[in-house]
């Protein structure tokens, strides 16, 4: 727990267990340290039987599943984890981690960290931009997922998401009942007003990195 990539996480360990965090940490960063060129490979083999939900390019056709071309790699193997260890539960997603090794997880993570989301198809209007930029602004959105929302680390890439998955999981981080990695993430979305969720959902899912 002493490489700086981790700091972040050890001290946001506020709930749940430490233990967890802890694990997940050093599994991430046993992740980072295999060649990544072979892991990759390996990890297109294996994805074949995600692709009929989260699309053959990591582009989710559906609303509702979430895309995972381009989100960190780390931030893939934490949630693969969440779910394979029963933390994080979804009746479609977890038959499909249950009997995957922590290899299994490293290879995946490779392979959708390298593929490039889709551009968003919805433009939202300037003065909803502003309104919405400020939000994010003052509820520190920006300083963990970055200011062009790519994600970093365990931290996700929120830009160019599905508007719908967005919306579901902010509302499940205000009730407390998304699970949470380090608790960090439902501190934050008790900032957000009922109103201002789907403003945000909006504005991140139509928000395109330079
Ligand atoms: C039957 C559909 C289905 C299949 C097949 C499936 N998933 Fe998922 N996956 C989902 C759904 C639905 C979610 C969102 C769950 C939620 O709302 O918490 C999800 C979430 C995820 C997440 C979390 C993404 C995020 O942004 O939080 C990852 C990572 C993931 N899946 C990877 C995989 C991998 C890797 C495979 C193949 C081994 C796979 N999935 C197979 C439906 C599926
Ligand atoms: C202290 C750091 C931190 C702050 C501040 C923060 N987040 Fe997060 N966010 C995270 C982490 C870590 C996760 C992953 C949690 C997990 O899956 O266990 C996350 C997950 C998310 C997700 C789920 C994405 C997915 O693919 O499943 C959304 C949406 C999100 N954040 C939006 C926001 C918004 C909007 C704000 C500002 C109101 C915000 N975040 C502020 C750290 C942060």
């Amino acid at each position: 727990m002493t490489h700086p990539r981790f700091t972040h996480l050890a001290l946001g360990a506020r709930r749940g267990s430490r233990a967890v965090v802890a694990q997940a940490a050093a599994l991430a960063f046993a992740a980072l340290a295999l060649p990544v060129h072979a892991g990759l490979e390996e990890g297109r083999a294996k994805a074949q039987v995600c692709a009929a939900c989260h699309g053959a390019d990591g582009n989710s056709p559906s609303p509702e599943i979430p895309s995972l071309a381009g989100q960190p790699a780390q931030f893939i193997v934490s949630a693969l984890y969440m779910f394979r260890e029963g933390r994080r539960v979804n009746a479609q997603m977890t038959p499909f981690v249950e009997k995957l090794s922590n290899a299994d997880l490293n290879d995946l993570s490779l392979f959708y960290a390298s593929l490039r989301l889709a551009p968003p198809k919805l433009k939202m209007p300037d003065d909803q931009v502003a309104r919405a930029r400020a939000v994010t602004e003052k509820n520190n959105c920006v300083a963990c997922h970055t200011p062009t929302f790519v994600g970093q680390q365990h931290i996700p890439r929120v830009a160019g998401q599905h508007k719908a998955y967005l919306l579901t999981q902010l509302k499940g981080f205000k009730a407390g009942t998304r699970a949470d990695i380090d608790g960090t993430m439902t501190s934050a979305a008790q900032g957000l007003a009922a109103d201002e969720l789907e403003l945000v959902a909006d504005y991140l899912s139509s928000f395109s990195p330079p």
